[in-house]
């Protein structure tokens, strides 16, 4: 974690609000997660969609990652620092024929989530390897905005089709190598989970091409001090013993917050602490437009008052400086804040900088890297 008055500085050279990524934490949790998978045949493919920032993706890049890409710009992003198309999943939501051409040529690893375009995948490209997404009917994840394998989904072959795609796959005769499965983000109870790891490797036997099988992220990270870390081993040894049957498959997975929100912080400042017969406000220079995720998903992120520690506590509605409701924390204890104060809003490596926009017509914040003693500002 990035030292207090280090982030004092950085907020004073360069200025607030600012996201600040510790990239030394980022390689630590790669090196976790590996150290997880150790006895597995396991990729991971980091999810870009997360924190597609340059450092970031040159890091996990040079530490052997592959990528998980829901876009094709994320695709082309991710080309640039190196990955190679054997290294990089593509997982669209609702692609073109345009998007799937341009990803078909490339050779990357498609993800083919609806039924609907495997004729247009048999006539366009015959004999070509490509994956399904599946939705098994599970429901997980920590909201309705971020649960994705359940009936009333958009995402993935639902399971009650699985008759109806064996008889296209052998009619079309597509070579399936691929089978994906994300349940969601933030999945809060193991056993949804696992259940996904069950449905895929229920279905190996189906689909003689395999080669992989690729069971999304779902890794759960701590947003509040308390909260207990995810049962990595637990999961793992579900995993692998469910894969036991199965030497010639390899497992992917597609963290994306496991590796870089806990990396991530967003420093933002005290503009007015506004104090009225019903509540004491905390309005700071920052907004919805630059970490949408405590009002779009009713994320809780923990806030530090970095100035003033140790000053008595007192509760607050830290709000945004939206002309609109945006409020990060409401009735939150903090250390006693005043104008000025500077405040890091925790675990915001990921969806942060990236889901933000110029609405008021507000600039967008700096990021800033710490990379051990260097700094860099993009
Ligand atoms: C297909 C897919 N894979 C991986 C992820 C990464 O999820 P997370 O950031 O929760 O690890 C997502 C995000 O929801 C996703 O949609």
């Amino acid at each position: 974690m990035i030292d207090r008055k280090l982030l004092l500085q950085i907020a004073q050279i360069y200025g607030t609000p600012s996201y600040v990524y510790d990239l030394e934490d980022v390689r630590q949790r790669y090196l976790d997660l590996k150290d997880q998978l150790k006895g597995l045949n396991a990729t991971i493919h980091y999810a870009v969609k997360a924190n597609p920032h340059p450092k970031i993706l040159h890091t996990l890049h040079e530490l052997g990652a592959g990528v998980d890409c829901v876009s094709f710009q994320e695709v082309a992003h991710t080309l640039k620092f190196g990955f190679l198309p054997s290294e990089i999943l593509y997982t669209p939501s609702c692609p073109s024929e345009e998007e799937l051409t341009k990803a078909m040529e490339l050779g990357v690893h498609v993800h083919i989530g609806a039924l609907e375009y495997l004729p247009w995948i048999a006539k366009n490209y015959p004999g070509r390897p490509v994956g399904l997404r599946l939705n098994p009917g599970v429901y997980g994840g920590a909201t309705p905005k971020t649960a994705t394998a359940h009936k009333n989904s958009k995402f993935g072959i639902p399971a009650e089709q699985i008759d109806r795609l064996l008889e296209m796959v052998k009619k079309l005769s597509l070579q399936i190598t691929g089978l994906h499965v994300h349940i969601g983000s933030d999945v809060e109870s193991l056993n949804d989970l696992t259940a996904g790891v069950d449905f895929l490797t229920g279905l190996v036997p189906y689909f003689p091409d395999l080669q992989y099988l690729d069971f999304g992220s779902g890794f759960k990270v701590p947003y509040k001090p308390e909260e207990p870390a995810m049962d990595l081993t637990a999961y793992m040894d579900h995993v692998a013993q469910r894969m036991k049957n199965f030497p010639h498959l390899q497992v992917k997975f597609e963290p994306g917050k496991y590796l870089v929100a806990r990396s991530g912080i967003l420093l933002m400042r005290v503009n007015v602490v506004k104090r009225t017969p019903y509540k004491n406000f905390a309005g700071v220079n920052t907004g919805f437009n630059h970490m949408l995720r405590p009002m779009y998903y009713g994320a809780y992120h923990h806030i530090v008052n970095l100035s003033a520690p140790n000053a008595k506590p007192e509760k607050y509605d830290v709000v945004g400086n939206l002309c609109e409701e945006d409020t990060f924390a409401r009735n939150r204890e903090l250390p006693r804040l005043e104008p000025g104060h500077i405040l890091a809003l925790q675990n915001a490596g990921a969806y942060g900088f990236v889901m933000a926009s110029h609405y008021n017509l507000r600039p967008l914040p700096q990021e800033i890297i710490v990379d051990g003693t260097r700094i860099y500002e993009s």
